[in-house]
């Protein structure tokens, strides 16, 4: 029984629009642009994204994590190398990152090869994390099958101990992917489904070519 018209639920979009003229050089300036417009219109969590990896049987899965740096080599998260999506990872470096601005009408697609970011990055990264976060990273085998919360809640009490007046060193399993981009669009909804997508895509010369698309 589908108590939402789930048929008649739609959105027409009016609050940007986005020409080739319009749009940066640098795909990496662009998006840097359009993320400072994110965090100005108060989006909750506006760099949340979602990764897709695709498994080495050609089987994708998303996720949402979180941006946690970006600069002109790419687009940095961090993770438990050993969930799903590192395994993954492991198999195949194909990744695709999108994110959803609903309150500005926006979509970003980012397409690209992951590679892990040095193991300083990632201990610099990791200890400037709540502790509470650091201590996390060790108690879960993150995507792992366990049998009830009261293993998760043991395991933390066991580790809290474990490093009770210490630091809490960066577990070797814990660390940072870089995406580095070879496709980025951008995407400006219109009225009537006539929206605006403008995407940059890296020729063999390293530069970025820069076209619009169909909607
Ligand atoms: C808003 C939000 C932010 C998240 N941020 C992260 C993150 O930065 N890193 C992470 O490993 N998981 C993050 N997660 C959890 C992931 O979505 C996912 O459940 C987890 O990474 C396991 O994914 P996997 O089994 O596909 O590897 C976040 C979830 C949400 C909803």
């Amino acid at each position: 029984m589908n108590k939402v018209d789930l048929a008649a639920l739609r959105e027409n979009y009016t609050k940007g629009s986005l020409d080739v003229s319009d749009v940066l050089p640098s795909p990496i300036q662009e998006f840097q642009k359009w993320f400072e417009q994110a965090v100005d219109s108060q989006i909750l969590e506006p760099n949340a994204m979602h990764v897709s990896t695709v498994s080495n049987e050609g089987k994708p899965s998303s996720r949402i994590v979180l941006l946690k740096s970006l600069d002109s080599t790419g687009f940095t998260f961090y993770t438990n190398y050993l969930s799903r999506k590192g395994t993954e990872l492991a198999e195949n470096p194909h990744a695709c990152i999108t994110f959803f601005w609903g309150e500005l009408e926006r979509q970003v697609r980012i397409e690209g090869l992951i590679e892990k970011v040095s193991e300083q990055d990632s201990d610099e990264y990791f200890s400037v994390r709540p502790r509470g976060s650091q201590i996390g990273a060790w108690v879960s085998n993150q995507s792992m099958v366990i049998d009830n919360r009261e293993v998760l809640e043991e395991r933390e009490k066991s580790i809290v101990a474990k490093f009770e007046g210490k630091d809490v060193p960066r577990p070797p399993h814990w660390g940072g992917y870089r995406l580095v981009p070879h496709y980025i669009e951008f995407w400006q909804g219109r009225p009537s489904r006539l929206h605006d997508r403008i995407a940059y895509t890296l020729t063999e010369n390293n530069q970025w070519k820069i076209e619009r698309l169909s909607p």
